[in-house]
């Protein structure tokens, strides 16, 4: 490693946010850095290289450029390497110089060959890192797994520079003096902080990233242009545009390039489109034959939300007629005639979905909420009761998922089983808990397989009839953003006037049991944790385990534990039910 020539600045002023690798091909990578432009007093543009090497030392150097950046990109650096000296499903090191001074260095993978058959893939997810409510210690974490790529299911930044839920751990000002991200200018501003992070960045540095957005990297819940939250929220094109922008310059994907030719497929981004069309985030990524992936966009296309847009309209709600109207859409019938036919043909041992937000239906049944009602704070305790006079069959949890989007969800389940669809897992964020269950066209009829006897292999018949499941699903936890029991938690704790700490765990208690109850297709709900997920696929089964960090209060305290462990084997027929088994 070459050091910084003599009056050169160092590698942390000229690179803070160090470097990224991204949407791997066969022959290449996307790499991605920054240059500190206005730290460095430059105002015109800046030329770097950049060198890929089969060695972390560089000394057997296979390709190397030179490219540009400037201000109106706020220094940041995209090149597609693209080189047939790169060998397929192989590590290569990469870095950058600029102004004498040689970036920290990177580690990439380049894709198997979509044809070629892999016996193993290892894959690290993980979502929703809020700067504000803690340190992404599970990122440092990740970055420790032997994985082979790192898919990134969206709430990278939060635009919001306070957390409500917990306090502020980290604090975080915005350039607008607001409290939540307005301009290109703010959301600038949040990638450029979240990205100092040296978890975030080892991580960086050690996998290559598959990466799609949530609702955070523009507004909380949003829906095309429009924030929610308010009772009829105004378009917001300006804003929208401010925070694709900042994405597509600090996001490690193949668009909106410095230089080189990012492969067919890759995510389209065109500033010069309305503010609702200006990317193509949905995409599909083929680990050879073993798994192949489809990234979808469950926010740019999407209608609203079905019950209004108010919080009180979201979460916690009997539903409405909209809830199952057919024709709302959370995909956008381009996206999801893609994703139908795209699964529907695959020919790949396993196929993968991964998304925004939940699939599974979420409900919490209305003799659980009763007993509730009596610990919750009053407000939230009426608006429930007067729910309950009109919830039969129990409340949605979340309408900002797939339940809030019944129609389009049985519909995409109904027609991937005609298929004759096998092997469908999907992998989530969102929802800052680690979940795991079955997919299905419709989950309020009743169950076709004994969900717990196969849980705990202790069904008599091997092989089950599928019925109306559809695959199935593992959600990871959040890296940091608050999870339920930190947000029921500390609610409770304000009401009661006890210390959080010692509601914690009941809570977590309580809220796992309710839920259990009234989704039996859950195989697990919990909320109390941080951490990742790591899925294992080979020829003939997935395993995930869920790894949560002991706190992510403090910086540095990186204590990893492997937590709750699944089996899914693959099946056996097209009409043979998918089953998940617990290991742990
Ligand atoms: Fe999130």
């Amino acid at each position: 490693m070459p050091e910084a020539g003599r009056g050169s600045p160092p590698p942390s002023v000229v690179f803070p946010q160090s470097v990224a690798s991204g949407d791997p091909a066969p022959d290449g990578a996307l790499l991605w850095t920054r240059v500190d432009m206005p730290a460095l007093a430059l105002t015109g543009p800046v030329t770097l290289g950049w060198t890929v090497a089969a060695d972390p030392e560089f000394r057997t150097v296979l390709v190397t450029g030179t490219t540009v950046t400037d201000q109106s990109r706020d220094g940041t650096v995209k090149v597609f390497v693209s080189d047939p000296a790169l060998r397929p499903a192989t590590h290569y090191w990469y870095r950058f110089t600029a102004l004498g001074t040689a970036s920290r260095s990177g580690r990439l993978r380049t894709l198997p060959e979509p044809d070629s058959a892999l016996h193993s893939l290892r894959l690290g997810y993980a979502s929703c890192q809020d700067w504000t409510n803690g340190y992404f210690i599970a990122l440092g974490a990740l970055a420790d797994q032997d994985v082979d790529y790192v898919l990134h299911l969206g709430d990278y930044v939060y635009e919001a520079a306070r957390s409500s839920a917990t306090g502020t751990v980290r604090a975080l000002s915005l350039p607008s003096g607001s409290d939540t991200a307005q301009t290109l200018a703010d959301y600038r501003s949040l990638y450029r902080t979240y990205k100092t992070d040296p978890d975030l960045q080892r991580c960086h540095e050690r996998h290559t990233f598959l990466a799609i957005w949530d609702d955070h990297e523009f507004a909380d819940d949003c829906y095309g242009v429009h924030a929610s939250g308010t009772a009829d929220p105004a378009p917001q094109p300006e804003r929208r545009a401010a925070a694709t922008r900042a994405w597509a310059e600090f996001s490690p994907t193949a668009c909106h390039l410095t230089s080189g030719q990012a492969p067919p497929g890759s995510v389209e981004f065109d500033p010069g489109q309305s503010a609702d069309r200006q990317v193509r985030l949905w995409r599909e990524v083929r680990f050879g034959t073993l798994v192949h992936a489809v990234l979808t966009d469950e926010r740019l296309h999407r209608d609203a939300h079905p019950c209004g847009e108010q919080v009180s309209d979201k979460y916690l709600v009997p539903g409405c007629a909209e809830v199952s109207a057919p024709g709302r859409t959370m995909l956008g019938a381009a996206q999801r005639d893609w994703l139908v036919q795209t699964l529907g043909s695959s020919g790949a041992a396993w196929k993968l979905w991964a998304n925004q937000t939940m699939l599974m239906q979420l409900k919490l049944g209305s003799a659980h909420l009763s007993a509730l009602l009596a610990l919750l704070p009053r407000p939230v305790a009426d608006r429930l009761r007067r729910h309950l006079h009109g919830a039969g069959d129990g409340l949605f949890v979340n309408l900002d998922q797939w339940d809030g989007y019944q129609a389009e969800r049985a519909g995409i389940a109904r027609t991937l089983i005609d298929a004759r669809v096998t092997d469908l897992v999907t992998m989530t964020g969102d929802l800052h808990s680690s979940v795991a269950g079955w997919s299905r066209v419709d989950y309020d009829a009743p169950p076709p397989i004994d969900f717990p006897a196969v849980l705990a292999r202790r069904t008599v018949d091997p092989t089950p009839a599928r019925g109306d499941l559809l695959g199935t699903c593992f959600m990871a936890t959040s890296v940091s953003a608050a999870n339920l029991v930190e947000r029921f938690g500390m609610a409770l704790s304000r009401r009661l006037h006890i210390p959080v700490h010692h509601l914690n765990r009941p809570v977590g208690r309580a809220l796992e049991w309710m839920l259990a109850h009234a989704n039996p297709h859950l195989a697990l709900f919990e909320s109390g944790s941080h951490g990742f997920n790591v899925a294992e696929f080979t020829d003939t089964e997935l395993t995930v385990t869920m790894w949560a960090v002991a706190s992510v209060a403090e910086a540095g305290a990186c204590q990893v534990r492997a937590g709750h462990r699944f089996l899914v084997p693959r099946q056996t027929a097209p009409d043979a039910a998918p089953l998940i088994h617990r290991l742990r």
